[in-house]
């Protein structure tokens, strides 16, 4: 899924400097596109070099970014960074990078902390990128720092000192010195690019299954994966012939209330990461059993639940999800989805 949102940004980045450098040279004769005002420039202008540049004026303390990052970060990358089920580790992991099977974390790879606040300011939470304010981030990144003990518990980080931080692996990182990786301009008599693959995962290696849009779960090898989307693009070649196909979700056929159907969207856009496959210990989509405890609650404790957030046996279930910016009537239909759909 992330892969796919990469490659949608990738694009609409593309088209956002296609559309600027036609504005600039030829908006006469096409007459496409606009000027972009410095605020649209502004909003994609948000990278953070290693010296600092490019942070905001602001600060935030490890002691405020522990409460932050237990709501909203502590599902996924762990109480401690160590990562639930298979989810990224962020801490531990010194000294580790010659081994064999080395564990890269922030603390044990990354060369520069400016990169920390750029990253979790971009991308994270995971479901809700750009949700964070400047402070947030400063208290997260200040958290992440202490959890990898590059700071004391103390520490307020600011756009001052951020640069300062000296990341242990600091000097790990060189200009690859092999001579074919230095690539010359081909003027003439060039390679024809119809030959040219580009190999985007590695085999074996690469755990595609998270990415693929649709998969049901990650299959745990690349063979597998595939052998799953073959089947799937099989279905649905019959499905388009005219053929009967019928998947196990289309055998039972469900009636939604129509709160259900309004919560449609909201589940798959902020709960089908979890409980779409039912990972992080969250009860999945349809899984009769899974629900069938849960459903004998109240319906109000269940949306109270999705709400605020509760601590199970299974496993954390954030406040909304992690999308904060979801009213409680989203999620009260989204929890009406799911319930509806795992009778
Ligand atoms: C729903 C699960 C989820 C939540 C919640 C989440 N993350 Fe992540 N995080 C991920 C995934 C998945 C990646 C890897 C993304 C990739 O590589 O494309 C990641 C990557 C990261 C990384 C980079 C790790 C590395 O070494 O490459 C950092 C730092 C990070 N997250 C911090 C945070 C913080 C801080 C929060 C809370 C605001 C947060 N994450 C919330 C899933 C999550
Ligand atoms: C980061 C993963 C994650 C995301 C995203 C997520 N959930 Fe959950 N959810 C969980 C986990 C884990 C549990 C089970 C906790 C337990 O019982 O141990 C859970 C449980 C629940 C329950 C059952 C509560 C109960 O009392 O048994 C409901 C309802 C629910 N989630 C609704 C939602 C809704 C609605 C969304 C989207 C707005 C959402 N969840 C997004 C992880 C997630």
């Amino acid at each position: 899924m992330y892969r796919s949102l990469k490659h949608t940004l990738m694009a609409s980045l593309l088209g956002a400097s296609l559309v600027v450098a036609i504005t600039a040279s030829a908006s006469e004769k096409y007459n496409v596109g606009k000027t972009a005002t410095p605020e649209e420039i502004a909003g994609w202008d948000i990278d953070i070099r290693p010296d600092g540049k490019g942070l905001p004026i602001g600060q935030g303390s490890v002691e405020d970014g522990e409460v932050l990052y237990e709501q909203i970060c502590a599902a996924c990358h762990g109480l401690f960074g160590e990562g639930e089920g298979r989810w990224p580790v962020l801490a531990g992991g010194k000294g580790t990078l010659k081994d064999a099977r080395p564990t890269k974390t922030v603390g044990s790879y990354w060369p520069y902390a400016s990169t920390l606040y750029d990253y979790i300011r971009r991308a994270m939470p995971f479901t809700a990128p750009r949700s964070l304010t400047d402070e947030q981030t400063y208290q997260l990144t200040a958290y992440v720092l202490y959890l990898n003990e590059l700071v004391d518990d103390d520490f307020v980080l600011t756009h001052e000192n951020l640069a300062q931080i000296e990341m242990p692996n600091k000097d790990g990182f060189f200009i690859d010195p092999r001579p074919d990786v230095k690539n010359i301009r081909c003027m003439q008599a060039c390679d024809d690019p119809k030959t040219m693959t580009i190999e985007g995962t590695l085999k074996g290696i690469t755990p595609v299954g998270h990415f693929i849009e649709g998969a049901d779960a990650p299959a745990a090898s690349h063979e597998g994966q595939q052998d799953l989307e073959r089947e799937k693009a099989q279905a649905r070649q019959a499905a388009l012939s005219g053929e009967e196909v019928q998947s196990e979700q289309d055998a039972v056929s469900v009636s939604f209330s129509d709160k259900a159907l309004a919560g449609k969207e909201t589940f798959e856009n902020a709960c089908k990461v979890c409980h779409g496959s039912g990972i992080a210990g969250s009860p999945k989509l349809g899984d009769h059993e899974a629900w069938a405890p849960r459903v004998k609650q109240d319906m109000s404790v269940l949306v109270g639940h999705a709400i605020n957030g509760f601590a199970g046996t299974f496993g954390i279930m954030p406040p909304k999800g992690g999308r904060v910016d979801l009213s409680d009537q989203q999620v009260e239909e989204a929890v009406n989805y799911m319930v509806e759909s795992s009778k």
